[in-house]
C-alpha cells in the first residue's frame, strides 16, 4: 500500500491560529490541488484514492462551501474519493507501507483521525518508499503541458512585476516601497502571491544573497538587485535582475554587471539535454574567474584559480536549481549522491544530467561581501589569489546577479520570459 499525505496545519503556540498552510508538493502534483488533511492512498490492483476531511455544517458558515472528497477526486481524474474518517479502516493492518509526502501523519496520526496504534503497527518498507519517492520526484522534474503553462504564466506575471519595480525605482524610494510595487504588479498580472520572500536590495545591500527589503533609501548610481517571482497554481518563477538607479553607474559597477551578463548569457546557451548541471556550474565559474582576472580582482592563471576555488570569494553560490512547485525544486541530487564539501560545489543545488522538460534557473552573480572580504581567514587563505586592496574600489557595487528560468527542450532550451530586460539601465 502507498500512502502520500498532504500535511495538516501547524498551530501557532499560545494562539488559536495556525501557520499559513502549505500542502506537500507531492500531493499537489498528483492531485493538481492540495487541501489540509488530504491523504492519497494506493492499493495494488485498485485506483488511487483521495481521503479528505469532510466539511461539517459549521465549516461552510465560517469558511464557505468546500467540495466533498468525491467531487475533488473526480476533478483530479481519480475515480475514488472518500471521507478522511474512513482512512483508519482502509489502512489498519496494512502489511507494508510505501510512504512519501508529509511526515506529520506518522508523528501526529490523531490529526488525521488515526489511532497511534494503527500507524505504530505499520511496517514502512524503505525500498518501496524510496521507489515511490523517486517516481514522484521524477515526474515532478519533467514538466507536462499543464505545469509548463502555469510556469509560463508565473514567469509572465513576474516579468510584469520586475518591469513595474524597475520603472518605480528612483532616488529616495525605499526597498520596501519597490517590493510593494513589484508584488502588486505580480498580482495584477495574474499572480497568486510570491513564490518566495522577494529580495529587493539597494546599494551595498545587494551583496546579501537572500536578504529581505527594509527601509533603505536608494540613491542615484546604486544598484538595485531584485530576485523575485510570482506563484501561479502552485508553480514558481524565480527571476533576478540588477539595475542602476537614476541611469548612472560607476565604472566598477558597469564592469561587474557586464561580466555577469556575459557569463549568464553564455551559460544559458549551453543548456540542452544530456548536459550536466555541474558542467554549467563549472562554465559559469570559469567565465566569472576570467572576468575577475580582467578586473584585477583575481591574480594568476585561471586554471589554478579554479583548482583552488578562488572565485568563490566573489561567487559563493551555485549556478542554479530546478524550479517547479518548489522554488528550490526536488530532484537536484540523485538518491545516494553526496553533495561535495568543496567551496565551489557545496551550494550547488542540482548535480545531475538535464533532460527535456526540466526547468532550471541559471543565476550567476558576483558580490563584494563584507563577511567574506573582511574575514581574516579568507584574507590569509586567499592573499595570493585575491587583490584585496583592489577589491576596496568595488565594495560600493554590492552585488550583481542575473537569473532566468530555462526550459530544457528536445533540441536545446527555451528561456522563459526571455524578453525581460537584463541591462544595467545606464
Ligand atoms: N530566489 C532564490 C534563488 O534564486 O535561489
Ligand atoms: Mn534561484
Ligand atoms: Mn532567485
Amino acid at each position: 500500500m502507498s500512502i502520500v499525505p498532504a500535511g495538516v496545519p501547524i498551530p501557532v503556540e499560545g494562539t488559536d491560529a495556525s501557520y499559513r498552510f502549505r500542502g506537500h508538493d507531492h500531493v499537489r502534483h498528483l492531485l493538481g490541488e492540495v487541501h489540509p488533511g488530504d491523504v492519497l492512498v494506493h492499493v495494488p490492483g485498485e485506483p488511487w484514492c483521495l481521503y479528505a476531511p469532510v466539511p461539517g455544517a459549521d465549516d461552510a458558515v465560517w469558511h464557505g462551501p468546500t467540495p466533498r472528497p468525491e467531487e475533488r477526486a473526480e476533478r483530479a481524474g481519480l475515480t475514488l474519493g472518500r471521507p478522511l474518517d474512513e482512512l483508519a479502516h482502509r489502512v489498519e493492518g496494512a502489511p507494508a507501507v510505501a510512504y512519501a509526502g508529509a511526515r506529520d501523519l506518522l508523528e501526529r496520526p490523531g490529526a488525521y483521525g488515526l489511532h497511534p496504534e494503527i500507524v505504530g503497527n505499520w511496517r514502512i518498507d524503505a525500498d518501496a518508499s524510496a521507489e515511490l519517492e523517486d517516481r514522484i520526484v521524477g515526474s515532478r522534474l519533467v514538466k507536462d503541458d499543464v505545469a509548463l503553462d502555469a510556469m509560463r504564466r508565473a514567469v509572465a506575471a513576474s516579468a510584469a512585476g520586475h518591469r513595474a519595480a524597475r520603472a518605480a525605482a528612483r532616488a529616495g524610494r525605499t526597498e520596501r516601497q519597490i517590493a510593494r510595487v513589484l508584488e502588486h504588479a505580480f498580482d495584477d498580472a495574474g499572480g497568486e502571491g510570491t513564490a518566495y520572500p522577494s529580495i529587493v536590495l539597494a546599494g551595498r545591500r545587494s551583496q546579501i544573497l537572500h536578504g529581505g527589503p527594509d527601509d533603505t533609501e536608494m540613491q542615484d548610481g546604486d544598484l538595485v538587485l531584485i530576485d523575485a517571482g510570482a506563484e501561479i497554481d502552485g508553480y514558481d518563477a524565480d527571476i533576478t535582475r540588477t539595475f542602476a538607479v537614476g541611469g548612472v553607474a560607476s565604472p566598477e559597477t558597469r564592469a561587474v554587471h557586464d561580466v555577469v551578463r556575459r557569463v549568464q548569457a553564455a551559460v544559458v546557451r549551453l543548456v540542452a539535454p544530456d548536459v550536466s548541471t555541474r558542467m554549467l556550474h563549472e562554465a559559469a565559474s570559469r567565465g566569472l574567474a576570467e572576468g575577475l582576472v580582467e578586473l584585477g580582482l583575481l591574480r594568476g592563471r585561471v586554471d589554478d584559480l579554479l583548482a583552488a576555488d578562488a572565485q568563490t570569494v566573489f561567487f559563493p553560490h551555485g549556478i542554479g536549481h530546478f524550479l517547479g512547485l518548489a522554488t528550490h525544486d526536488v530532484g537536484g541530487y540523485l538518491r545516494g549522491a553526496q553533495r561535495s564539501s568543496r567551496p565551489s560545489l557545496k551550494y550547488l543545488r542540482a548535480d545531475r544530467t538535464l533532460q527535456p522538460g526540466m526547468v532550471m534557473t541559471i543565476e550567476p552573480g558576483l558580490y563584494f561581501i563584507d563577511a567574506l572580504l573582511d574575514d581574516p581567514d579568507v584574507r590569509s587563505e586567499r592573499r595570493a589569489q585575491v587583490d584585496f586592496e583592489r577589491a576596496e574600489a568595488f565594495r560600493h557595487v554590492g552585488g550583481v546577479r542575473i537569473e532566468d528560468d530555462v526550459l530544457v527542450t528536445p533540441t536545446g532550451h527555451e528561456v522563459l520570459g526571455a524578453d525581460l530586460e537584463r541591462d544595467l539601465g545606464v
